[in-house]
């Protein structure tokens, strides 16, 4: 059996075409464009395309990017006062602080400064609060993204068996909320975690979010499992994810591929997260 090859390319490229057209009805009905700001601190190779994807992809749905590049030795304060002023104004509807931060900035500090209600990156213990408990409010990107692949291959996730390996603030441990959310039966394994493989072979959904190199093997997933890999590693032969690719999807129903699987998604939910934003600040309904 050979897995079914989720193209989060072309699942990123419908979001946001869909949020495109909404953006579009949104001007008409405000006569403004949705604003996102992102603030990168210091000249990080990886951040700074980043960066540029997220501006460009901002643009193309039809809304306002506001960058903001600070040199590396930036004080903390500067950046803390630039967030209150992207806090205070109408023009933002989002504000996306990019991480890593500089190690003299405490990055915890930034990200409470973020009004919740603007924080796209949904990295506000707010917003990772009202995830917890079903209120509204802004889910992170990544496993939001995740989430939308899986939904489109089980409409019903009610009552599966889901591994979600990783346990970071920012994917695991999200991840997990969104899942429950789905009336999974949801499974955290993490670095302490006696045998992964036990639990993954019981998985119907599997979720790798570790940053290990291939780290999953092809024997540990079972048969018809949909495996969503959000790994992104730089290694001696290229981009690979934290799932043994060639091995899992011998054995897997669908299965990610890196790169071009949730990556493209992330940027995606961003437009998406900052366009629902601009909808609440101004009291209308999202159409997603
Ligand atoms: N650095 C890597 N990914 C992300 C992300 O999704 N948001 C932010 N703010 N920083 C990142």
């Amino acid at each position: 059996m050979t897995a079914t090859i989720i193209d989060g390319k072309a699942h990123a490229l419908a979001l946001r075409t869909r949020v495109a057209a909404h953006v579009a009805t949104f001007r008409e009905a405000t006569g403004r464009a949705p604003g996102l700001a992102v603030v990168l601190v210091g000249e990080d190779p990886a951040s700074a395309v980043y960066v540029r994807n997220k501006g460009k992809a901002t643009l193309d749905a039809g809304m306002a990017s506001f960058e903001h590049r600070l040199p590396v030795d930036t004080e903390a304060e500067t950046l803390l006062a630039l967030v209150a002023q992207l806090n205070a104004d109408p023009a933002v509807d989002g504000i996306l602080v990019q991480l890593p931060l500089p190690a003299h900035i405490d990055a915890q500090a930034v990200l409470l400064a973020i009004d919740p209600d603007k924080d796209v990156d949904g990295f506000h213990p707010v917003n990772a609060g009202r995830l917890a408990i079903g209120a509204e409010g802004f889910v992170p990107c990544t496993p939001l993204g995740c989430l939308i692949l899986l939904k489109d291959i089980h409409p019903k996730l009610s009552g599966m068996e889901a591994v979600v390996v990783g346990r970071s603030n920012i994917v695991g441990k999200p991840m997990a909320q969104l899942l429950l959310q789905q009336s999974c039966t949801v499974t955290i394994v993490h670095s302490r975690t006696r045998d992964v493989a036990a639990h993954l072979r019981m998985a119907d959904i599997v979720v790798a979010a570790v940053g290990i190199p291939r780290f999953i093997q092809g024997d540990w997933i079972k048969p018809g499992a949909s495996v969503i890999d959000v790994g992104i590693n730089r290694t001696d032969d290229g981009l690979v994810g934290d799932v043994d690719f060639a091995a899992a999807s011998a054995v897997a129903g669908a299965i990610t591929p890196v790169p071009g699987g949730v990556g493209p998604m992330t940027i995606a939910c961003l437009i998406r997260n900052t366009y629902v934003s601009a909808c609440r600040r101004e009291r209308l309904e999202a159409m997603l």
